[in-house]
């Protein structure tokens, strides 16, 4: 067991090694609200001197293999267009993954002359309080496709990572994350839905974590 933890140890900080080397790459989606945002980025809270766009493209790859995990069951509704839609583990549709495999594509408004702005790439860490807990990825560019920044900015969170004192207490009290997950978007329960938010383990993440 030493040695295959050693292992992945190893394998982690090759990982980090080559995350941390890698050029910067660019995002494609949303790339000049991206130009935008980084205007005025705060200072990334991170161990060192990696480049932000390397820490969020990190996370991104953590976030789109949980987007993309969803079972197919049909005959839960008698309407038809949903019961083709991907589910999850309620058998509610899972909306995230019926974006990420093109499945559906919804127009930005009723008003058919309305551009709608391109989704921000940008996805946040934030470290989850407690010992074992794996730590969340906030993922901007799923919710910057259904909402505009107004919609979280600056009522609900600070634009500022880590500058929200967001708690799983107060989440479950419908506060933060809760004004609209368990409400309009996919609920805490069961188990299998807190690993939606709660995406990469700890020790996993190129941030410093001060609970392990
Ligand atoms: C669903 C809610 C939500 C929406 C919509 C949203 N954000 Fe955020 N944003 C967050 C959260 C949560 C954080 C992290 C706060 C924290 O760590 O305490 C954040 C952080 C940020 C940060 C800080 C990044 C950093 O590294 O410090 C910026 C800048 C930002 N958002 C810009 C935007 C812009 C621009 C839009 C619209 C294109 C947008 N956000 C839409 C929830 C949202
Ligand atoms: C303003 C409303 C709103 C707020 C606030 C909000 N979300 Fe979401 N979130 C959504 C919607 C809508 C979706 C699309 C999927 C759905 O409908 O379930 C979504 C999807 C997600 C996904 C995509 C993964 C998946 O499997 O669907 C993650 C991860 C996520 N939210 C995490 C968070 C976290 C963490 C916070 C708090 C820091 C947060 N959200 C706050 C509305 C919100
Ligand atoms: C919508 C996203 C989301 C979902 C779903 C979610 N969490 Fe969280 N959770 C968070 C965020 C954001 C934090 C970070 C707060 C902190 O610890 O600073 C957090 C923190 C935590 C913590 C750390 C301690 C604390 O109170 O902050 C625990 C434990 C936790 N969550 C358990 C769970 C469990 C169990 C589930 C499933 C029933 C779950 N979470 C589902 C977003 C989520």
């Amino acid at each position: 067991l030493r040695i295959i933890l050693h292992r992945r140890r190893l394998l982690v900080f090759l990982l980090l090694l080559v995350a941390g080397f890698s050029p910067l790459t660019g995002c494609g989606l949303g790339e000049s609200l991206d130009d935008a945002v980084n205007a005025d980025l705060p200072k990334y809270r991170r161990k060192s001197n990696y480049n932000p766009q390397d820490v969020s493209d990190f996370y991104g790859k953590f976030y789109r293999k949980v987007s993309r995990r969803a079972h197919f069951e049909e005959g839960t509704t008698e309407i038809t267009a949903i019961d083709k839609l991907p589910k999850d583990p309620f058998g509610n549709v899972n909306w995230t993954a019926s974006v990420v495999q093109g499945l559906i594509r919804p127009r930005g408004s009723l008003d058919p002359t309305v551009e709608d702005d391109l989704p921000m790439d940008l996805n946040i860490f934030i470290e989850a309080k407690t010992p074992l807990m794996a730590n969340v990825v906030f993922p901007h560019v799923i919710h910057t496709y259904w909402l505009s920044c107004n919609n979280c900015h600056p009522k609900i969170f600070i634009p500022e990572a880590g500058a929200n004192p967001i708690s799983m207490k107060e989440i479950f009290k419908g506060k933060w994350c809760g004004r609209c997950h368990n409400k309009v978007a996919f609920p805490f329960w069961p188990r299998a839905n807190c690993v939606r938010c709660h995406i990469v383990l700890k020790g996993q993440s190129l941030h410093e974590e001060h609970f392990k």
